[in-house]
């Protein structure tokens, strides 16, 4: 186990071999460098193709194993085409973190079709596309971890957010489907929903809009990414193997 990222779980994921999507920057840089910090080995998934490789060279330079796959989460020839050569170079595969997401905001009566389209693509049909792309290797090996980031939009609602609320209310519906036909091959799939988290993501976010979120919120804070990645971590791990088909949602209990 390398100390590369701060994360606060011990977890030996030492021979596992992990897929995280969107794993350039933010949450999934982060994720991709937790379960590389806990010995497993890591493909590193995301269109840009630049900053990929800046997270790959993060983790190598602690000692840490991972690779870097470009590829676009809506394609689904490029999606297959990833996890074959995962599994084949590692002999098997055993988590998947399905991160990818995009925000493309805007009130329902102004929204445009390709706002509605690209967030739909990328945030559910990349985190279906994936999700059925590992199936096989998982349920040949008789084990395995999805874990899928949601967002409490997806619980609550957003204004503002018709799309993107959408889109992971649909990653939650299929967590809890999923879940249900691969338990029996010991495979779990569970959701991690993000409240307000201090990434790129939110920076965009008018300061006053900030203000007022904290101040709904108990823990009087917005969330660091490594609330989100330890989640993460603990659902991936052998101690959340009797979880399954559960949001775990990590917000300082704003929507509580
Ligand atoms: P981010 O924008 O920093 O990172 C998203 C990554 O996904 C980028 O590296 C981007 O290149 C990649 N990506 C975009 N389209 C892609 C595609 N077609 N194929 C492959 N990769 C693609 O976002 P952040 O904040 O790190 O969010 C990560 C996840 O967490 C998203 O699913 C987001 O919806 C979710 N989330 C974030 C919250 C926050 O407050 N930041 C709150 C709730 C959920």
């Amino acid at each position: 186990m390398t100390d590369q990222t701060k994360t606060r779980i011990t977890t030996n994921l030492e021979g596992q071999t992990a897929i995280v999507t969107g794993a350039a920057r933010g949450l999934g840089r982060l994720i991709a460098q937790s379960l590389a910090a806990c010995g497993a080995g890591v493909a590193c998934v995301d269109v840009n193709a630049e900053l990929l490789e800046e997270t790959v060279g993060s983790i190598k330079s602690v000692g840490g194993q991972a690779r870097a796959f470009t590829c676009d989460v809506t394609d689904s020839q490029a999606v297959n085409d990833t996890v074959d050569q995962v599994v084949k170079a590692h002999d098997g595969l055993q988590i998947l973190v399905n991160n990818a997401g995009i925000t493309r905001d805007g009130m329902l009566m102004r929204m445009k079709d390709d706002q509605w389209d690209s967030v739909l693509a990328i945030n559910l049909r990349g985190t279906f596309l994936f999700t059925r792309a590992v199936a096989k290797p998982m349920i040949k090996g008789r084990q395995g971890r999805i874990v899928n980031i949601a967002s409490i939009s997806g619980m609550i609602g957003n204004p503002g957010q018709a799309n993107y609320s959408a889109s992971k209310a649909g990653v939650i519906g299929l967590t809890r489907t999923v879940a249900m036909e691969l338990a029996s091959r010991s495979i779990t799939v569970n959701a991690v929903a993000p409240g307000f988290i201090e990434t790129d993501m939110t920076a965009k976010l008018d300061p006053e809009i900030i203000d007022g979120i904290k101040q709904r919120t108990p823990l009087g804070r917005l969330g660091q990414p490594l609330d989100v990645a330890d989640a993460v971590l603990f659902l991936a791990s052998p101690a959340a193997a009797f979880i399954t088909g559960q949001v775990l949602v990590v917000d300082g209990g704003l929507i509580a």
